[in-house]
């Protein structure tokens, strides 16, 4: 175990001495068209109006049936919202908009080859698709109500086509990133007990056709590993019309969804009345301890969360054209690709390969294009584009009314760069922070209302109150400069309703830590623990340090520390691994591996390399080590603790602190020879 204290310490100490940064105000041109100008919407969702105050984003929705009970909180921290009420995801993000903007575009498809052309996929053709597939589920595959299905889903349109089908059907969708390795997307299968897994057979990355098919075998035997057999694979053709993989399909388990399509031509099927606490997604995440965790998010209070906030927060109208950058892969894209802004009506941009291919323009240009005038990206993306072509959006017209950062904390120098080149300080920015469990915002300013203060997430979004605790359960007050872990004080819609399988960890993870009463039936009795370090400023903006567990943030990717070490010790010579996170200059932070070996084994490159690949092959390319350090020990404790901290300090040249207390402090300078000599 990693000492977080420590760390906390360390992250603390950093953020006292940061500078208080200057506030930039929202343009003239932004406020007055902006969605939400009206200052009193901090008081409709103030405490004395809770829980009632979140029928204002539930009334964006239609709804079959209105709800009976707005919170119930009967079994904590299992909160309920709008018991009783009765609607359909699939049903509000397409169907109702057929009447007044049945020939508008839904979503603009960019694929990453530029000679090919960008596909515009309007609501009623989303809603022709969205049918035909989800009758071919239903018929074909037998799903039904409850079933849970595994997507692993390049960023193409199928992605959202297959969400929106599988939501019509009430089917709980579980969509796996696609960079994540066929292994971890078949114990993903095994973990939600899918029956059908859906995938694609290639797609472009850096001007490679990827075969993505052949991940599809390795899901296959993994989950069968684990007991979970799949009855069927269904492959998308990027390619319509073409097999565009070189793996084969494997008869009468493996079939071609462009084949099947036909047959299903002009199917329509009515979309199932969900009950509001009916589970709409499955969503993997990684946490402190063992395999990644599925985060189970409810139909009616997710939905409405992700309307409201999109509204009021991304500040997005039907007539917008709206492009977050993000993988669908992961909760961003789910909230604030596909559900947010199509229950809003809005024409909402994907784009399939990475942001500068096939140079650092490439955004720019889609920008200009398409019209888009909101922009949602991650600092990772920021500084990689800042770095590859400081200069390049200059060149092209595009202009943006409103920015969003999230993923991770931003620099104030490179929030500026985002200010001013790319919005060309025409821009609002949000620096939106929340999480895979939370649905959707949990702290931002209100682009309209509130001004941007460069580094600093701003307050809570309305209806959301945040505090921070130090260890000891004590609340750090707003401007006592002191560091500690921020909390939600209240219950909100967004919030998962439980871990899929193990609601046990649900309440151990995020609630046990300050629970004031167990026996407790009152919400202020259960705050929710984020697992972020924070510091709350005078002016009440939290500025958000960073993870105090065992979570490394990599580009905005959240992954285990535990996890790359459990891939590390699959490599058989390894006896013990430990994982750091370092600073990086793209990346934010990046893992960096120390192993030591088993007796009688020597360690070289060659191991190093297959370390590093065993960590591919078990999670993804995005988890692997900056370096792998074959080091003669670990540093530990006389109770056998590794010291990750001071092995943290070796990589980054810090202070290795105290460590007269180890058990080996001698293995400490021969593992700063190590490093120093690279
Ligand atoms: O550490 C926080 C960081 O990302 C973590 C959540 O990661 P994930 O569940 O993958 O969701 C990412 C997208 C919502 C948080 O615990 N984080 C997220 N947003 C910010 C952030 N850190 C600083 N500033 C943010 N705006």
């Amino acid at each position: 175990m990693s000492d977080p204290k420590s760390d906390t310490l360390t992250e603390a100490q950093l953020a006292v001495h940061w500078k208080e940064e200057s506030y930039y105000y929202p343009p003239a041109s932004f406020i007055a068209q902006a969605n939400m100008t009206d200052g009193g919407i901090l008081e409709r969702f103030g405490e004395k109006n809770f829980p009632e105050c979140y029928k204002e984003y539930a009334d964006l929705l239609t709804w079959y049936k209105y709800w009976e009970k707005t919170l119930d909180t009967s079994n904590p921290p299992f909160w309920k919202w709008f018991v009783g009420g009765e609607l359909n995801a699939s049903y509000n993000c397409v169907d109702r908009h057929l009447a007044e903007n049945r020939n508008k575009t839904a979503i603009h498809f960019v694929p990453e080859p530029e000679n090919e052309h960008i596909q515009h996929i309007t609501y009623q053709e989303l809603w022709v698709r969205v049918n035909e597939f989800a009758a071919l589920l239903r018929d074909f595959c037998g799903l039904k109500r409850g079933d849970r299905v595994t997507l692993h889903l390049p960023m193409t349109a199928e992605l959202p086509i297959t969400m929106l089908a599988c939501a019509r059907l009430g089917v709980i969708h579980s969509q796996v990133f696609s960079g994540f390795s066929g292994q971890a997307c078949g114990e993903r299968v095994a973990d939600s007990g899918s029956r059908v897994l859906i995938t694609a057979d290639s797609y472009y990355r850096s001007g490679i056709l990827l075969d993505h098919k052949k991940l599809a075998d390795i899901a296959f035997d993994k989950a069968k590993e684990e007991k979970v057999v799949l009855e069927k694979v269904l492959v998308w053709q990027r390619h319509p019309g073409k097999y565009s993989a070189q793996t084969p399909l494997v008869q009468g388990r493996d079939f071609v969804v462009n084949d099947l399509l036909p047959k299903y031509r002009g199917q329509r099927v009515e979309p199932e009345r969900m009950k509001a606490t009916d589970p709409l997604f499955l969503m993997y995440t990684s946490g402190s301890t063992g395999r990644p965790k599925a985060c189970q998010h409810s139909t009616g209070g997710y939905l409405s969360y992700v309307a409201g906030t999109s509204r009021i927060i991304q500040d997005i109208h039907p007539t917008d054209v709206y492009w977050c950058m993000a993988d669908i892969g992961w909760i961003t894209g789910h909230s604030y690709i596909v559900y947010g802004p199509l229950a809003l009506g809005a024409s909402t941009v994907m784009y399939e390969g990475v942001p500068n291919y096939p140079d650092a323009g490439r955004p720019w240009r889609i920008a200009e294009e398409l019209g888009v005038n909101i922009f949602h990206t991650s600092p990772t993306a920021i500084r990689a584009l800042r770095r590859a072509g400081p200069d390049e959006p200059k060149k092209y017209h595009y202009h943006f009314k409103h920015m969003t950062t999230v993923g991770e904390p931003i620099e104030p120098e490179v929030w500026r760069w985002y200010y001013n080149v790319v919005g060309k300080g025409e821009a609002a920015i949000v620096d939106t922070w929340w999480q895979t469990e939370n649905g959707g915002f949990l702290c931002s300013t209100i682009p309209a209302l509130a001004p941007m203060k460069p580094g600093s997430a701003g307050p809570g979004v309305p209806g959301i109150y945040p505090i921070v605790y130090d260890d000891d359960g004590k609340e750090v007050p707003a401007g006592a400069g002191k560091a500690g872990n921020i909390c939600i004080r209240n219950p909100w819609p967004g919030l998962m309703q439980t871990i899929w399988g193990d609601p046990d960890r649900m309440t151990a993870v995020y609630f046990e830590r300050y629970c004031k009463n167990k026996k407790s039936k009152d919400w202020h009795d259960w705050p929710y623990f984020a697992g972020d370090g924070a510091v709350h400023a005078a002016d009440g903006y939290f500025r958000i340090l960073g993870r105090i567990d065992d979570v490394i943030n990599v580009a905005g990717h959240r992954l285990g520390t535990k996890e790359i070490e459990s891939a590390a010790l699959t490599v058989p010579e390894v006896a013990e691994a430990a994982v750091v996170a370092v600073p990086d200059e793209i990346k934010g932070r990046v893992p960096e591996l120390y192993v030591s070996l088993k007796p009688g084994v020597t360690g070289d490159e060659a191991l190093a390399r297959r370390i590093s690949k065993a960590i591919e092959t078990e999670i993804s390319p995005i988890a692997r080590p900056r370096k792998v350090w074959i080091v003669p020990d670990m540093p530990k404790t006389r109770s056998g603790k590794i010291m990750r901290r001071v092995l943290g300090a070796l990589s980054t040249g810090g202070n290795a602190g105290d460590i007269t207390t180890l058990a080996n402090p001698d293995v400490v300078e021969k593992i700063r020879d190590l490093v120093s000599r690279g």
